[in-house]
């Protein structure tokens, strides 16, 4: 700043409220606390924890490990958990057809961790792909995502998770009504207090890479016409943002409780905008790549690693977003002073 600027503006110092510490904390506009955050956490069928490669720190667990964690969550003030099934490879079939066995490792899950801590949300995936041979989250015909057959699946799915004593529904497929008919079907079925966190704005994205690892779903398709290597048929084109909000609009009429955006912080925009035009709780996904990304630089020195972390969550808060469903969860509560 100039002399003659500083005389015209004396008043204008804004690292006055910067100077230390008391004042930052005194000024500051949005805070994370654990309170914020959903665990997002990966099941497998197996005994003991397998290490996610592209996700250091990240780990499968086992249904005993994961009623630990559920323990482990509610003393660290995580409100919630969303698990995700990682399922062996010589189970799948074309029809996903396991994603609605009531016996089935997340209905396992969900109620070995409502047994172990009944005080800690847990949220289910509601889609196909970790159980369809090919990896896509609908059924497949003729190289297309059938809409209408795959809702059907989606409701069977989401009533046996909700049955378990699953406390949210997570659909996260894209497919269109699949909200409006989950929510029909719980109040057909008595489980009206189920709630239901649409994807609601679910991008296309090359982000989701290591979760395909994590959860085992491997490489797409064939890149085949019969068998297409992306979701783009289904899932947003990455440029769009007034889509994201008739996407948000539809799924509040057909009974979200609570929407959610994906990827996450390349998406803040988006965050943000639903925020401004919604009276809803929004929520973002901070995923597997964004996790990955964070890790691989802090490992190589590139980054401070725990900075980075309550940076990326904070920036949520900032955006707006109720929360944050994220891989860092313990380990930022921890941070945080749980
Ligand atoms: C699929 C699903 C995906 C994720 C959650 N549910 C991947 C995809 O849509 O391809 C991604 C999670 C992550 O990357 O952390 N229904």
């Amino acid at each position: 700043m100039t002399k003659a600027r500083l005389a015209a503006y004396p008043a204008l110092r804004m690292r006055r409220l910067r100077q230390s510490d008391w004042i930052r904390r005194l000024v500051r506009e949005t805070v994370l606390t654990p309170a914020d955050l959903i665990w997002s956490m990966v099941v497998h069928e197996g005994e003991g924890q397998v290490p996610v490669g592209s996700m250091p720190g990240v780990a499968r667990l086992s249904v005993k490990d994961a009623a630990a964690a559920a323990r482990e969550a509610k003393a660290l003030g995580i409100p919630a958990i969303a698990v995700f099934p990682h399922i062996d490879g010589a189970k799948k079939d074309a029809s996903g057809r396991l994603a609605a066995d009531p016996d089935g490792l997340v209905c396992r899950a969900v109620k070995a961790m409502k047994d172990a801590a009944p005080e800690v949300g847990i949220m289910c995936d509601v889609a196909l792909d970790p159980f369809t041979d090919h990896g896509h989250d609908g059924l497949l015909q003729d190289g297309r995502i059938v809409n209408d057959a795959t809702v059907e699946a989606l409701v069977a799915q989401g009533l046996v998770q909700a049955q378990a004593g699953c406390d949210i529904l997570a659909p996260s497929d894209m497919m269109d009504g699949r909200v409006g008919a989950l929510r029909t079907a719980l109040e057909a079925e008595g489980l009206q207090d189920v709630m239901i966190m649409s994807y609601a704005a679910k991008y296309a994205s090359a982000f989701y890479g290591p979760y395909r690892e994590a959860i085992g779903s491997g490489k797409l398709g064939t890149g085949s016409v019969e068998n297409p290597g992306d979701k783009k048929t289904y899932q947003m084109d990455s440029a769009n943002h007034a889509e994201a909000l008739r996407e948000v609009a539809l799924d509040i009429a057909e009974g979200a409780d609570m929407v959610m955006v994906k990827p996450g912080m390349p998406y803040l925009d988006i965050v943000r905008q639903v925020v401004d035009a919604f009276s809803l709780p929004t929520f973002a996904f901070q995923v597997s790549g964004e996790y990955a990304m964070i890790m691989a630089a802090a490992r190589n020195g590139w980054l401070d690693e725990e900075r980075s972390i309550l940076e990326s969550l904070g920036a949520f808060k900032r955006a707006g977003a109720a929360g944050v469903i994220t891989y860092f969860a313990p380990r930022a509560a921890r941070l945080l002073g749980a």
